[in-house]
């Protein structure tokens, strides 16, 4: 595995002029966010060696090299969820590449239920911590000290300073955020019910698909991190009839996109 990891990050090397301090990833309807990015070198998933192959012909999305706001960065532009059928070492393989191209610091957006019935559609929420109910975990197998420890402590895995910092800017700017906790689960289906209820018993203030396993390795490498959701439905809607599409996730997420990219690029800026 390690051998794959270098031979990547040899070829992304030879691509770009600067080496990325921070890398970004980009949920559900949040890609745009790339766009901002300066002088900006673009590489198709597709054609990286060892990355997955996407299960979705013609849009397996592409890592973004460049500049924002005074720092080189690199974005992912469509990451890789478990629920499309990669396996964990698959999901995560970006953020170990990351590792070898210099990456230190590492922010990760997401689409999410709302669990905390404080939370209205469309509400931001800082992530402070997290609860890993996937069936399989990242770090299972052999450890490699090259990248981590084999017992990684997971009391401080949210940076502090950075969850300060972007709740500054997000005052400054007038944008209101929530601070909550994440729960990570396989997917595909969103929760039921009783799901959504046992969820909040366990102290979640949200819940999705991704994110987690990408937070693990990252964290195991000695990444800093911050993390965000976009809360694109909750799981006691005011319309009960109603039911929540993928479509509709994507379009909250999409209208939230200018306050989460603001609250970014800022963080960015004073990381
Ligand atoms: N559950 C799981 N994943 C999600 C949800 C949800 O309600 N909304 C967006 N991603």
């Amino acid at each position: 595995m390690l051998g794959k990891i270098k031979d990547t990050a040899d070829f992304l090397k030879s691509k770009i002029k600067n080496r990325p301090e921070v890398a970004v990833i980009l949920g559900s309807g949040l890609g745009g966010f790339g766009n901002k990015i300066e002088n900006a070198v673009k590489v198709k998933y597709q054609d990286i060696p060892n990355f997955p192959v996407s299960t979705v012909e013609g849009h397996s999305g592409q890592l973004v090299f460049g500049k924002l706001a005074g720092k080189n960065v690199v974005a992912m532009q469509g990451r890789f969820h478990y629920y499309e059928g990669y396996d964990m070492k698959e999901v995560t393989f970006p953020i170990r590449v990351m590792h070898f191209l210099g990456v230190k610091k590492l922010i990760v957006s997401n689409a999410a239920g709302g669990l905390n019935p404080d939370f209205k559609q469309g509400d931001m929420m800082i992530i402070t911590d997290h609860i890993n109910n996937f069936p399989e975990h990242p770090l299972r197998g052999k450890n490699f000290s090259e990248l981590g420890v084999r017992f990684p402590d997971m009391s401080k895995v949210y940076n502090a300073e950075y969850i300060k910092i972007a709740e500054k800017i997000a005052n400054d700017n007038g944008i209101s955020v929530q601070k909550g906790i994440y729960i990570g689960s396989s997917g595909p289906t969103l929760e039921t019910p009783a799901e959504y209820r046992l969820f909040r018993i366990f102290g979640a203030d949200a819940t999705g698909m991704s994110t987690v396993p990408e937070v693990i390795v990252a964290h195991h490498q000695g990444m800093k991190i911050f993390g965000m959701s976009v809360i694109t439905n909750v799981s006691e809607p005011s319309d009960p009839e109603g039911e929540t599409t993928h479509e509709e996730v994507q379009d909250v997420a999409g209208d939230v996109e200018p306050k989460m990219t603001k609250i970014i690029e800022g963080l960015i800026e004073r990381m």
